[in-house]
């Protein structure tokens, strides 16, 4: 028998939205696998969560390695023998004229944001298929439905992680999946170029309150699903 223990799988749990939803998880009595590149920011937070309640897997890597992505996968599924939630939060951007931009500034912003919630996407599916359930939530941006000047490269790939997440909502209602999409507008985090709790930052949206949403949108009755959460400060013009 299953247990009644929720699973979840975070990407980007090193710091930010992802760390503060990990440690709400982890008081919430969730089982986690914590996902990220930076090993000793992971480390710390798995040994804080572990204070909390269950000892979490935690996965370093890129979210656009597909073996990677793979591992981290099959390994949770192993260990919980279910996967209750995929949290699609790792997320980059790059700001600015678009002739200041690489080939590869392109390659990093679209393989993170794009092809990271694609990968860990198709992973989970064969598992909560087989279970008939499952949450997918994947973290967007305000600006995957609006743009501004300097945002080319980051616009448009969370334009296409929102298009990508609206077709996979389609397909995959049939099985028993639900499939949401946060599209939140300006939260305090290392995300900007002034340091988290910048005086700039301070009528933000926080870490905690982004947790809070993606949180309330994880604990909705099974037969319910929410699509799409738009957030933002209410100090925030756009
Ligand atoms: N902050 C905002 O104002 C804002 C607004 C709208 C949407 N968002 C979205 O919210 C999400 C979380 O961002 P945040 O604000 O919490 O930023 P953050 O503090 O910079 O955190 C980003 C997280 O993503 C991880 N990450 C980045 N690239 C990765 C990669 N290639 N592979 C694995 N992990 C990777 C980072 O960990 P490592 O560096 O350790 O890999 C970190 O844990 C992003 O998708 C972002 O686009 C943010």
């Amino acid at each position: 028998m299953q247990s009644q223990i929720k699973t979840a799988i975070i990407t980007g749990a090193s710091k930010g939205i992802g760390r503060a939803l990990a440690l709400l998880l982890a008081k919430n009595n969730f089982q986690l696998s914590i996902v990220a590149r930076s090993q000793g920011e992971l480390k710390d937070l798995a040994a804080e969560i572990t204070e909390i309640g269950h000892r979490p897997l935690y996965f370093v890597g890129d979210v656009s390695d597909e073996a990677f992505v793979q591992q981290t996968i099959d390994k949770t599924a192993h260990t919980f023998q279910k996967i209750d939630f995929l949290i699609n939060n790792a997320g980059t951007g790059t700001f600015g004229p678009t002739e200041s931009f690489s080939g590869q500034s392109w390659d990093t912003i679209f393989d993170t944001n794009v092809k990271g919630t694609f990968l860990f996407s198709k992973a989970v599916l064969p598992f909560m298929k087989d279970a008939k359930k499952g949450h997918i939530i994947s973290v967007a941006s305000d600006v995957a439905k609006r743009v501004f000047d300097g945002g080319a490269l980051y616009c448009s790939s969370k334009y296409a992680q929102h298009a990508f997440t609206e077709a996979l909502r389609k397909e995959v209602r049939k099985d028993g999946i639900k499939v949401s999409t946060v599209y939140s507008g300006l939260v305090d985090t290392m995300f900007h170029p002034e340091p988290q709790g910048s005086e700039s930052h301070k009528e933000w949206l926080s870490c905690e309150d982004m947790a809070d949403s993606i949180f309330y949108i994880m604990n909705q009755p099974a037969h319910v699903v929410i699509d799409e959460l738009m957030i933002h400060p209410l100090s925030q013009e756009y």
